[in-house]
């Protein structure tokens, strides 16, 4: 009797959490007001780190399973012009080695585009990192730079995040540890400095 009436509620409770409390919730709604000063800074509650980050990226362009779609062609054929205007939307898989079967760290989902008219070629990249595995599982930083993808050592902005990385900032040095010349497959080694809360 004394575990019905625990286990009742405890239904009750959820069902009030669920139905009555959620929907009122200040993260659901903000009662008709299009904005508002916070009382104080979201996160100045908790301190400021840097986080390191470092894995592989697989850009897989030939074979079977590909994990980069050409979406727009170049301006023209003329091979001094790079391909200027040709874009690339990508799915590429993160790992924490070298090897493309070592462990999955995340994926870079978002898009490049060869945005210079005259060599070298230089990417622009708007592409956001997700990250699933271990603390990081969920979260994911958005890169938005300038990619002279033919430099040893390529640094990009880190212009946000999301979860764990909200409010991110930093910068990211990616360098290509293994190209095809014949297929454009790559790896490229990234190191992402990464300021959140
Ligand atoms: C990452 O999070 C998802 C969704 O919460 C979960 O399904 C998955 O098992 C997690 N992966 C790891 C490696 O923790």
């Amino acid at each position: 009797m004394a575990m019905a009436s625990s286990l009742q509620f405890q239904y009750s409770t959820l069902f009030t959490i669920f139905f009555c409390l959620l929907p009122f919730s200040p993260l659901t709604l903000i009662h008709g007001t299009f904005s508002e000063d916070l009382p104080e800074a979201i996160s100045l509650k908790r301190m400021q780190k840097t986080t390191h980050l470092h894995f592989y990226f697989h850009d897989i362009v030939s074979g079977p399973h590909p994990t980069v779609v050409k979406v727009a062609n170049a301006k023209d054929k003329d091979p001094q012009a790079g391909g200027f205007g040709a874009t690339f939307i990508m799915d590429d898989a993160l790992t924490e080695g070298p090897d493309p079967r070592s462990k999955l760290v995340g994926r870079a989902q978002g898009l490049y585009a060869m945005a210079s008219e005259r060599f070298p070629p230089a990417l622009l990249m708007a592409v956001n990192y997700e990250f699933t595995a271990g603390k990081y599982n969920g979260s994911s930083v958005t890169v938005l730079g300038r990619n002279p993808v033919m430099s040893d050592v390529r640094e990009m902005p880190v212009v946000g995040g999301s979860g764990l990385f909200r409010l991110a900032r930093g910068y990211a040095l990616a360098h290509t540890v293994w190209l095809d010349l014949k297929t454009g497959d790559a790896t490229v080694e990234y190191n992402v400095y990464v300021m959140h809360f």
